[in-house]
């Protein structure tokens, strides 16, 4: 789990944990009782993902260095594509179409602080389309995703919003249902309340 110290990246692992997989997490930073590795770096990928089933990635880069996140992005997906491993990213909610049939990130009221981590949560989206090697699958969250009850009650849907609010754990339940049984293969899926 790339992200593992994470808001998202702690709930998944402990998600992951209660039903009994073995988890390992990572961080780039030591000390933390994680593995160290860069998901942009495509040698620790390879390290870290090989003989693995899943690699999961919830990392947010830095205000200011929202490259990263498409840099990481890229390097997961070459990286898996190496090992065999499936790779499960945790996006963003930019890129749902609303019912009003636009972008979430394309609505008159969207936050405009959030519009480049909203733009870089896109075009990771569109690099995992236009990748043709990884078993991949994206999920984005719908626009609020705050930490608060597992309910275990969602719903899901693919690239149209079906919500605007879920809790992070009820978002790592979905992760997890996802990589037990997967119905999104080279696809990308949401939830929400
Ligand atoms: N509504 C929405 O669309 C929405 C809302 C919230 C979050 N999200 C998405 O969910 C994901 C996770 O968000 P979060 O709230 O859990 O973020 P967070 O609490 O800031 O945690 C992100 C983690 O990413 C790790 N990280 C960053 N770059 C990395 C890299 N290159 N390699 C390895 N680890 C890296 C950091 O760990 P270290 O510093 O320990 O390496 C950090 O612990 C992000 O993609 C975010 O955009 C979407």
């Amino acid at each position: 789990m790339f992200g593992a110290l994470g808001s998202v990246g702690r709930r998944v692992v402990e998600e992951g944990r209660r039903r009994g997989h073995e988890v390992a997490e990572v961080s780039r930073r030591a000390g933390g009782g994680a593995e160290v590795g860069d998901a942009g770096m495509v040698a620790d990928v390879v390290r870290l993902s090989a003989g693995r089933d899943v690699v999961i990635g919830a990392t947010r880069p830095t205000p200011g260095r929202e490259d990263e996140l498409v840099a990481a992005t890229r390097a997961l997906l070459a990286g898996v594509a190496e090992t065999g491993a499936r790779l499960l990213i945790v996006g963003g909610a930019g890129s749902l179409v609303t019912p009003a049939g636009h972008m979430v990130l394309e609505a008159p009221d969207f936050p405009v602080e959030l519009g480049p981590i909203a733009r870089a949560g896109a075009e990771q989206l569109e690099v995992c389309r236009a990748d043709r090697e990884a078993e991949w699958t994206y999920l984005s969250p719908p626009v609020l995703l705050e930490p608060g009850e597992r309910t275990g009650v969602f719903r899901v849907g693919g690239d149209e919003q079906v919500g605007e609010v879920i809790s992070i754990e009820d978002l790592a339940v979905a992760v997890l249902d996802e990589v037990e049984r997967p119905r999104y293969r080279r696809g990308r899926f949401t939830v929400g309340y």
